[in-house]
């Protein structure tokens, strides 16, 4: 056996004892799709603790004996995420890019095998992510083990019964990020969605891989499904990594006050960073405005976008990206060469809030303003077509040096008909679609970053603010966004199989085919809705077109062309 292979296999039984050490705490029935159930508890913890180590010792014994029948694997976490998709964590220190992420596939317990895809870097934890979908004779089975991720499938190389559970989405820590004076932690499945938020009083964040003789820490704010910490005493942590730079799991303890014995805690996949190491803050390197976005396959679109809202003031633009599988990179790295885009993998699905939650904490020292926006929304102010000399979307906000109230300005949105469109217009959403519904709808909002109340909560991209802070509102006169919402079938089709996929809630429910959730548009046969070219068209509005047409046009022998074409 060869060196890199024995190496291998080392850190793949370290991580086995590891996640063996996290899934003895949480039993399968921990996963809830729809609020927070709580896992099995665990009672008499010293007691459980001794037998695991024995369960360790014995674990790597059996293990040493059947190594020549291992294949070429990665050590890797992976999370059941909805409609049977599982998400693959890698341990950073095997490092993947799009071209060496080729070939590899998930090996399941009853060896079954599918393909795994690579869908990019975890930018904070650096761990390579791919995925791939359960196969359906796995599906059935319980508990569902942990596939091996491997580019040679082989044999599955443990029993059934040694392979730890896999995560499930619906409970588990997620994502951290730590500031100078605490940790935010990312958790799914304890706050519910209908905006009911436990007391922080009720948990303890919890940092260590034994989570039994772990560094404990109070909790300051519980807020959808961010939580907010104090870092850990770094004595007592040194204490329990004495090897070094061992990578330290975070996660969150539910205390069971009235069962004084017993003790919840969230699976967990979030590391903890214990220094800060974002540049201290410069006000004059900061950026007045930024905007962050979070999509899914929208390197068709971005160009337009970018360079649209470059024009109108946008200095810097943040990119969360759940797991795009177009030439989005391409596109990023064209754009590159003249703005400032920064594209984040964020793989987790229908976390919006905490991603824009993230993306203000992440981007607090290099952004005083964020405007949330989507890619198919495009903010105008008819005075532009009139002056352009002016400073257009920095005139929307407050005078920097005025100490003005204004945490936050809110635009109105006008949402837009595929305006006889019949696929993707080739120059672009702001030329292609001029008919619009009459009345606006909901509003987008640009913030001020240091306004955002401590809980970070939000919704519908409107953040709450602190104490004092007050919110102005645009009249449509001044701005407004241009929403393009409903465009050529073909596009529409693609982004409503995506949102009804993501209504598939609990992945255990059978989907029913009849459900209304799921026509028109999944499944085998598209439906296009009669009529769909020319409806939500209540009212021409081109200003836009025209604008951007004035600014990007150029001369071509075909009429016109736009500068993102
Ligand atoms: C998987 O393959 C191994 C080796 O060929 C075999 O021993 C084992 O029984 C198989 N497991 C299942 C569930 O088919
Ligand atoms: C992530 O990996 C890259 C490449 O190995 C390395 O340069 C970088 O420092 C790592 N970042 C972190 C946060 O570990
Ligand atoms: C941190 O932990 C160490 C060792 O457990 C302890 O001696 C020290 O008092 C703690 N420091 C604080 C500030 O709690
Ligand atoms: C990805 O982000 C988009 C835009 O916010 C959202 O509509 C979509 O549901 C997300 N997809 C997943 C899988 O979360
Ligand atoms: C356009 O704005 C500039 C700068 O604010 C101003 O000097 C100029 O007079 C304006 N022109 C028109 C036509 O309003
Ligand atoms: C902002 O306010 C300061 C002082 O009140 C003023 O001198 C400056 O011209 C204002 N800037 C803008 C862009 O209005």
């Amino acid at each position: 056996m060869s060196r890199k292979i024995r190496t291998t296999l080392l850190s793949v039984f370290i991580s086995v004892v590891l996640f063996a050490t996290f899934s003895l705490f949480f039993h399968h029935e921990a996963v809830s799709g729809t609020g927070f159930r709580p896992p099995a508890t665990l009672r008499n913890p010293s007691n459980n603790v001794y037998n695991l180590n024995l369960a360790i010792t014995e674990e790597l014994h059996s293990r040493s004996r059947q190594v020549s029948s291992i294949p070429d694997l990665l050590p890797s976490e992976s999370i059941l995420l909805p409609d049977w998709e599982v998400l693959l964590l890698v341990s950073p220190e095997n490092h993947f890019s799009s071209d060496s992420g080729n070939g590899y596939y998930c090996f399941f317990q009853n060896n079954d095998t599918s393909p795994a895809k690579f869908t990019g870097i975890l930018p904070f934890s650096n761990r390579t992510t791919f995925k791939c979908v359960l196969p359906n004779s796995v599906r059935r089975l319980r508990p569902i083990s942990r596939p091996i991720l491997t580019n040679s499938p082989g044999n599955w190389p443990e029993k059934e019964s040694e392979a730890p559970e896999m995560f499930r989405w619906g409970f588990l820590a997620y994502e951290s990020l730590s500031t100078e004076n605490d940790v935010i932690l990312f958790v799914k499945g304890v706050n519910n969605r209908q905006g009911v938020n436990r007391s922080p009083a009720e948990f303890q964040c919890v940092f260590g891989n034994d989570v039994i003789n772990g560094v404990k820490t109070d909790v300051l704010s519980s807020s959808q499904e961010v939580f907010r910490c104090l870092h850990p005493n770094q004595t007592a942590l040194r204490r329990l990594f004495s090897g070094g730079d061992e990578r330290i799991k975070v996660s969150l303890e539910i205390r069971e006050q009235y069962k004084q014995r017993e003790m919840v805690v969230v699976p967990s996949v979030a590391y903890y960073t214990p220094k800060y190491n974002v540049a201290s803050p410069q006000e004059e390197g900061k950026s007045l405005l930024c905007a962050c976005t979070m999509g899914y396959n929208v390197a068709k679109f971005l160009k337009e976008w970018v360079v649209y809202h470059s024009k109108i003031g946008v200095e810097k633009f943040i990119l969360y990206d759940n797991g795009s599988d177009d030439d989005l990179e391409r596109v990023v790295e064209e754009l590159l060469e003249e703005h400032d885009v920064e594209k984040l993998s964020w793989p987790w699905p229908k976390t919006q809030e905490a991603g824009f939650s993230h993306c203000a904490m992440h981007a607090r020292d290099s952004c005083t303003w964020m405007m949330y926006i989507d890619v198919d929304e495009f903010v105008f102010s008819p005075s532009w077509l009139l002056n352009s000399s002016i400073h257009m979307l920095k005139s929307f906000l407050p005078n920097t040096s005025s100490h003005s109230p204004v945490g936050q300005v809110s635009v109105r949105c006008f949402e837009y008909g595929p305006s006889n469109q019949r696929s993707h217009p080739v120059q672009g959403v702001t030329q292609g679609y001029t008919c619009r519904r009459r009345v606006e709808q909901r509003h987008k909002s640009i913030v001020l970053l240091d306004a955002i109340n401590p809980s970070l909560l939000n919704v519908i991209h409107h953040f709450k603010m602190k104490e004092g802070y007050v919110v102005k509102r645009l009249s449509k006169e001044e701005g407004v966004v241009n929403h393009y919402k409903y465009q050529a079938w073909p596009e529409f089709r693609v982004k409503f199989r995506r949102r009804v996929s993501a209504y598939v809630v609990d992945w255990r429910k059978e989907v029913n085919p009849r459900s209304k959730d799921r026509t028109p548009g999944l499944g085998f046969a598209a439906i296009e809705p009669k009529g769909w070219a020319s409806k939500f068209c209540e009212v021409n509005d081109n200003r836009l077109k025209v604008l951007t047409q004035r600014w990007f046009g150029l001369d071509s022998p075909t009429g016109y062309k736009m500068a993102w074409e």
